[in-house]
């Protein structure tokens, strides 16, 4: 248990001894530090409530603390400012230098699913897709450390219209393959095709498409005949999904984002008849359509009936989520589903969730919840676009990410070395850039900022990082120990690292990485002035020295497990 959580137990208990009854008491970080290093402010409630003075009310609890605090005084109409003793203060941190655990308060155990990334095969990522990996991977991260069980899943895109396209666009390149002949009577072979030409053959079918309508009739025809299974096309879109697969690893890959599971809608086929089953009785025609209602009394906007079948009798989107649904909850009994997907798709996960509930698809102690991004915009404020208007490939935008990072880098021994260090750089830029703002809030891409080695950026975060590494190294040191706090800033940086455990609650309650970005910022700010303030290697008293030491790794030690919730690793030099 944290520092922190212990001392706010330890204070409850100590109201509650008094006979006053009280939720958990907060502990706060001192907004006067000349006063003290934590604050408790519950004294005025607790008066109001109990019809007491509030001032007396402090003298009275104050009166009762053991000796883990020092400092204790009050303030104004009856706030309590605490300082921590070092007697209890100093074995805890030296505990939590190579113990990121104690500086964490776990959670009940949960098993949650999370939904992210959400590409869609044979179709290139484009910078929308980006989000949504970033988001949902360090979601599903920081979920793991606070102790819980979860599992990641793509969630793929790979049915629907680029299956007829892509499949057109072959039987137009090679009309003699077999899957294409009427009269063929063998076994259908693996299709052979490369991702150069999946890169190439979506974007061609869908242009002369939209031009053409007698091709889009057939691009029509060959996806309702993927969607319903049928051969051989349904074998030929397999195989090519599986190709696209491969080019879609590689960029989440290069992005840390690692999924436990590769489903997607083609995966769900199987389980739409048991899901249909369970629906049947909440469904009705509409339209020739099938459809349940999914309207609530106390609605301020009109929620439409979600469709499940469409009125040719074909399974939508909507019907493979619900099977998703349906095959999770068989298969892992979740206690949580999380949908880490784009804005835009908010009522639709609505209409979902809840004709998930009314047909008891879902039990209602089963939480389904849409946890939203904000999109990256363009310097227009407008979603991110490519000088011709065009949609901007994820690699397009990676590249020149990484393209003017390589003009500031310029200590490397090998052009390998450099090449590693500019992957690794690129990826910290834009997630640290992705991560920062709250998740639901629009940014917009800087890519000079976002790339600069000062302030809240990506490569400050890890030069830092570089930087006391490379102190710790020189060092060599094997033991250290935090003896004394010897200055302001040290005793600054060591209240910091207490916020630590409250800093990752609220970034889980609210489900947001910003907290956790500013909190990383600041300890990095925290470290450099120490830095700038003292010299390290070289002072002379061995018990400074050592404390010195011990305080870069214990900061070092969970900016690095920080960063790792992030999915952003460190390079070995910059
Ligand atoms: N492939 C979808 C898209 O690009 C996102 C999938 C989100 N997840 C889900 N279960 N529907 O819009």
């Amino acid at each position: 248990m944290s520092l922190i959580k212990e001392t706010e137990k330890y204070i409850t208990k100590v109201i509650k001894e008094f006979g006053f009854e009280i939720d958990n008491v907060v502990l706060e970080p001192s907004s006067r530090r000349d006063l003290g290093e934590a604050q408790i402010n519950v004294c005025m409630s607790l008066a109001k409530k109990y019809g007491k003075n509030p001032r007396e009310l402090a003298n009275l609890i104050v009166s009762k603390f053991d000796d883990r605090f020092t400092n204790v005084n009050i303030a104004g109409p009856g706030f309590i400012n605490v300082s921590f003793n070092e007697k209890y203060l100093l074995p805890y941190l030296n505990k939590s230098i190579n113990d990121f655990d104690r500086l964490v308060d776990k959670q009940e155990e949960k098993t949650i699913i999370v939904d992210y990334g959400g590409a869609n095969a044979a179709k290139a990522l484009h910078v929308g897709h980006m989000r949504t990996a970033n988001i949902g991977e360090a979601l599903k991260r920081l979920a793991r450390i606070l102790g819980n069980k979860v599992i990641g899943d793509v969630h793929l895109g790979d049915l629907g219209r680029q299956s007829g396209m892509v499949i057109s666009e072959i039987k137009k390149r090679k009309p003699n393959l077999c899957y294409f002949d009427p009269d063929y009577k063998g076994e259908y072979p693996k299709l052979e095709i490369t991702k150069e030409e999946l890169a190439e053959y979506y974007p061609t079918a869908s242009k002369d498409a939209k031009e053409n309508p007698e091709r889009m009739e057939e691009v029509r025809q060959i996806t309702a005949w993927v969607d319903e299974g049928k051969e051989p096309y349904i074998s030929m879109w397999k195989d090519i999904v599986e190709v696209s697969c491969e080019v879609i690893k590689k960029t989440y890959d290069y992005l840390n984002c690692d999924f436990d599971l590769w489903e997607g809608e083609l995966s769900s086929l199987k389980y739409i008849k048991p899901t249909l089953k369970i629906l049947e009785p909440y469904m009705y025609e509409s339209e020739g359509a099938k459809v349940i209602d999914v309207k609530k009394e106390d609605d301020k906007v009109d929620i439409p009936p979600l469709i499940v079948i469409k009125n040719d009798g074909a399974s939508i989107y909507a019907t493979r989520d619900l099977a998703t649904i349906y095959n999770r909850i068989t298969t892992y009994n979740p206690d949580e589903i999380w949908y880490v997907v784009d804005v835009r798709q908010g009522l639709y996960f609505e209409q979902v969730f809840r004709a998930s509930y009314k047909s008891e698809l879902v039990r209602p102690d089963v939480k389904l919840a849409h946890y939203w991004n904000g999109t990256m915009n363009g310097k227009d404020g407008k979603p991110f676009k490519t000088r011709d208007g065009g949609v901007l490939e994820l690699n397009d935008l990676l590249s020149q990410v990484r393209e003017e990072l390589s003009k500031k880098l310029n200590k490397y021994e090998s052009e390998e070395e450099k090449n590693n260090i500019l992957d690794i750089l690129t990826v910290a830029t834009v997630k640290y850039a992705d991560l920062l703002p709250f998740r639901t809030t629009d940014y917009i891409f800087d890519i000079e900022k976002f790339c600069s080695f000062e302030g809240k950026t990506g490569p400050y975060i890890l030069y830092t990082m570089v930087r006391i590494k490379s102190i710790l190294n020189k060092a060599n040191v094997n033991t250290c120990e935090i003896k004394s706090i010897y200055g302001d800033t040290e005793k600054d940086i060591y209240i910091k690292i207490l916020e630590l455990s409250r800093i990752l609650d609220k970034a889980y309650s609210e489900k947001t990485l910003s907290y956790i970005c500013e909190y990383l910022f600041e300890l990095c700010s925290l470290f450099n002035k120490f830095y700038s303030e003292c010299n390290i290697l070289n002072e002379n008293d061995i018990d400074k020295k050592s404390t010195y030491i011990a305080l870069l790794k214990l900061l070092y030690n969970t900016c690095e497990k920080l960063l790792d919730v992030l999915a952003i690793r460190i390079p070995k030099k910059m």
